[in-house]
């Protein structure tokens, strides 16, 4: 099957316009960022990891100092504070929610519970990869379908290739790294059906960043009982990647599932920060006009010199250089800026963050002095 699987993927790649390089799915997944992209301490300019690049605000700031009295506690009775607020906000009830140490521990419960002994794992790539090589290394099996055409995940093929020995199919919307949004009703028909066989997973870690009024989020099909986990996160437009709390939303016995099955939780700040950030408006707002701000920025430049681009629903652009990625990646690096890591087999395109608006403004000034 693998080999099957691998020649589906060289065949798919091949058609593909944006692809300039072929790799197997085993390279797909191997990529690891050097180590000093994650350094946020030598003043580089950070346009690599898709954050928040604005503080939480002073009302924040506040909800810290308070919580200093209670960190004495263990924070169990905070988890079930958290998920009322999740709950009552996202339509679902409090039993449906998993709060985890950033959305990351949920991708890793998820992996591990689905994926181990050997489980089919069935995606798209390039997307987020935390749950697909935690899950691997627990024996699983990652069945890899290409993007399509249009450069979104393939819906069509990865219902064909659902099997027997498909434990879960992995859909990330809006996708990393190509910001792009799947139909939501496409979507929607989508999980409806294949988990009549399968468990659906669907990472909407930016979905706060849709720019397309009404988009629904796929809890809804947690409601009708399908075998569905969404997940999200307080570390984006909430600005607490720092913190780690993210949550997952879930049938209550699937949840009930995953949350027995995590490693450590997070912690009482992470929870009270979380709980303030949901009701500090102002931050959201001046983080969303924000990031607007500076997409029209990178679009702009990418206009003015001619370059391919995907139109983002998240905080970050994808676009094509038609130069190899670690080529560019150095060349930033020498303008005093991290872009995304590689994203094979988009080895010629670049994922940038949007940063400050001075910082983007670095970014495009860098931009137009490389490639034009
Ligand atoms: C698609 C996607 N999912 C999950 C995460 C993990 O985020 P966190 O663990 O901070 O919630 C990221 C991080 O950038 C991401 O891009």
């Amino acid at each position: 099957m693998q080999q099957q699987s691998r020649r589906h993927l060289l065949r798919n790649l091949a058609a593909l316009g944006g692809a300039s390089m072929v790799v197997s799915p085993r390279e797909l997944l191997a990529f690891t960022p050097p180590r000093d992209l994650n350094d946020p301490t030598n003043g580089m300019v950070r346009l690599s990891s898709n954050e928040n690049p604005y503080s939480p605000s002073e009302k924040m700031k506040q909800a810290m100092l308070d919580t200093h009295a209670d960190l004495c506690r263990y924070p169990n009775a905070k988890f079930g504070d958290l998920a009322e607020l999740i709950a009552e906000r996202e339509g679902v009830a409090p039993e449906n929610v998993v709060v985890t140490s950033g959305s990351r521990e949920g991708l890793n419960a998820t992996g591990l519970v689905y994926g181990m002994n050997g489980g089919e794992i069935l995606t798209c790539l390039p997307t987020y990869r935390a749950l697909l090589t935690y899950a691997e290394k627990f024996g699983a099996y990652i069945n890899v379908v290409p993007l399509d055409k249009e450069l979104q995940f393939n819906l069509p093929e990865l219902q064909k290739r659902i099997n027997a020995n498909t434990k879960l199919v992995f859909v990330c919307n809006p996708n990393n790294p190509t910001g792009r949004l799947l139909d939501a009703t496409k979507l929607q028909a989508f999980v409806r059906k294949a988990s009549e066989r399968t468990m659906v997973f669907v990472d909407e870690v930016y979905f706060d960043y849709i720019e397309e009024a009404g988009y629904p989020s796929m809890s809804s099909l947690v409601l009708e009982g399908h075998n569905v986990i969404i997940s999200r996160t307080f570390s984006k437009v909430y600005g607490l990647a720092g913190m780690r709390v993210g949550f997952l939303m879930a049938r209550a016995d699937i949840a009930a599932r995953l949350r027995e099955r995590l490693m450590s939780g997070t912690n009482i700040m992470a929870l009270n920060l979380a709980k303030a950030s949901l009701e500090d408006n102002e931050f959201k707002s001046f983080s969303l006009d924000k990031n607007k701000e500076g997409k029209k920025m990178i679009y702009a430049s990418l206009d003015k010199l001619g370059m391919k681009y995907l139109p983002s629903h998240t905080n970050f652009v994808f676009f094509k250089t038609g130069a190899p990625i670690e080529e560019v990646q150095n060349k930033f690096k020498d303008e005093g800026i991290y872009v995304g890591r590689p994203f094979p087999p988009f080895m010629d395109w670049c994922r940038i963050s949007t940063g400050k608006v001075e910082e983007v403004a670095k970014f495009t000034g860098a931009l137009e002095k490389i490639f034009s």
